[in-house]
C-alpha cells in the first residue's frame, strides 16, 4: 500500500544537508513496521515526507498508488484527513475541550454531521482504549498514558489506512508505554490497520513485523519477525549495537 522510491532530502541553509540518501521500501497493507536508528539519522524526516507534511527532493512516495505530493493544496488535505493518522511524542490536545471532544475532532474537521453516528464511534474507539470513564475529563485531568490514549483515538477514529507514529511512547513510563503498544499492536491485529512507527526501545520495536534500519540518512538493515519475539529481539539489539550511536546497551533488559 505504501511505496517509497529513491527518496533523497536535502535541507537547504548556509549548508546544505542530506538528511535521506536514495531511501526504498515496500509497505504492505495491515503490516507493522517499525523504523530504528541512531538520532539525526533521518527517521523524523523520512516520516514526514511520508505524511506529505515535508516533500522529497527527489525520489517517490506512492499511497495506493497515488502520489501525495503531486496534489494541490486543498486535495492534499482531503486526502490526509482520510487516508493517514498521526500520533507524535510531542503530541497536542486542545485542553479547552474533553477527552471525547478530542477524539471526535478529525470526523468534525471532516465535515461529519450525524451526532448519533459520532457517539457512536467514540463510544466503540473508548472502549478499546479503556477511555471509557474518562470521555468527559479535560486532557489537563489526564496521565500521560491516558493523554497519549486519547491522542491515539483522535489519530484512528477516521480508520486511516496508514498511521504514522514518531516515538509515540517516548515520554511515557513502562506501565503506559505498555498500554499503547498493547493497543497499537491490536489495532494492528484487529482492525488491520498498516502501521509505520519510529522507536527506540527494541522492547517496544519487537511488536512490530518487521523493523527498518536507518544510518546516516540511507537504510542500513531490515530484519523481519518470524515467528519468535524474543529471538526477534535479541536480532534487533544486535543491529542497534552495530548501528552504533545513542542507543543504550539493551542486552540485559528482559523481555516483559
Ligand atoms: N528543517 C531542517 N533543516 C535543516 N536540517 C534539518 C531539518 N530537520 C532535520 N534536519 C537535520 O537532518 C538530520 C536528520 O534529522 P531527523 O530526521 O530529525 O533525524 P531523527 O529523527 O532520526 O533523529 C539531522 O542531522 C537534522 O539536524
Ligand atoms: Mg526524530
Amino acid at each position: 500500500m505504501l511505496t517509497v522510491t529513491n527518496v533523497s532530502k536535502t535541507y537547504s541553509g548556509k549548508v546544505a544537508y542530506r538528511a535521506l540518501e536514495d531511501v526504498s521500501f515496500d509497505v504492505a497493507k495491515g503490516e507493522y513496521v517499525g523504523i530504528m536508528g541512531p538520532s539525526g539519522s533521518g527517521k523524523t524526516t523520512l516520516l514526514n515526507i511520508i505524511s506529505t507534511i515535508d516533500a522529497p527532493t527527489s525520489g517517490q512516495v506512492l499511497l495506493d498508488g497515488k502520489s501525495p505530493h503531486q496534489l494541490k493544496e486543498q486535495e492534499l488535505s482531503t486526502f490526509r484527513s482520510s487516508n493517514l493518522g498521526f500520533v507524535f511524542q510531542d503530541f497536542q490536545l486542545l485542553d479547552t475541550l474533553t477527552v471525547a471532544e478530542n477524539i471526535v475532532l478529525p470526523l468534525t474537521l471532516a465535515g461529519e454531521t450525524s451526532i448519533s453516528g459520532m457517539q457512536e464511534k467514540v463510544k466503540s474507539i473508548a472502549e478499546k482504549l479503556h477511555l471509557n470513564d474518562l470521555l468527559d475529563k479535560r486532557t489537563y485531568e489526564l496521565s500521560g498514558g491516558q493523554f497519549q490514549r486519547t491522542a491515539i483515538g483522535r489519530a484512528l477514529i477516521h480508520k486511516p489506512k496508514l498511521v504514522l507514529a514518531d516515538e509515540p511512547t517516548g515520554n511515557l513510563d513502562s506501565k503506559a508505554t505498555g498500554d499503547v503498544m498493547e493497543l497499537l499492536h491490536k489495532m494492528n491485529k484487529e482492525e488491520g490497520t498498516t502501521l509505520l512507527m519510529v522507536t527506540h526501545d527494541a522492547v517496544v520495536a519487537s511488536y512490530c513485523d518487521r523493523i527498518l534500519f536507518i544510518k546516516d540518512g540511507k537504510l542500513f538493515n531490515e530484519i523481519y519477525k518470524g515467528d519468535n519475539r524474543e529471538s526477534f529481539y535479541q536480532n534487533i539489539v544486535q543491529v542497534l549495537s552495530l548501528l552504533g550511536g545513542d542507543n543504550r546497551d539493551l542486552s540485559s533488559v528482559r523481555l516483559p
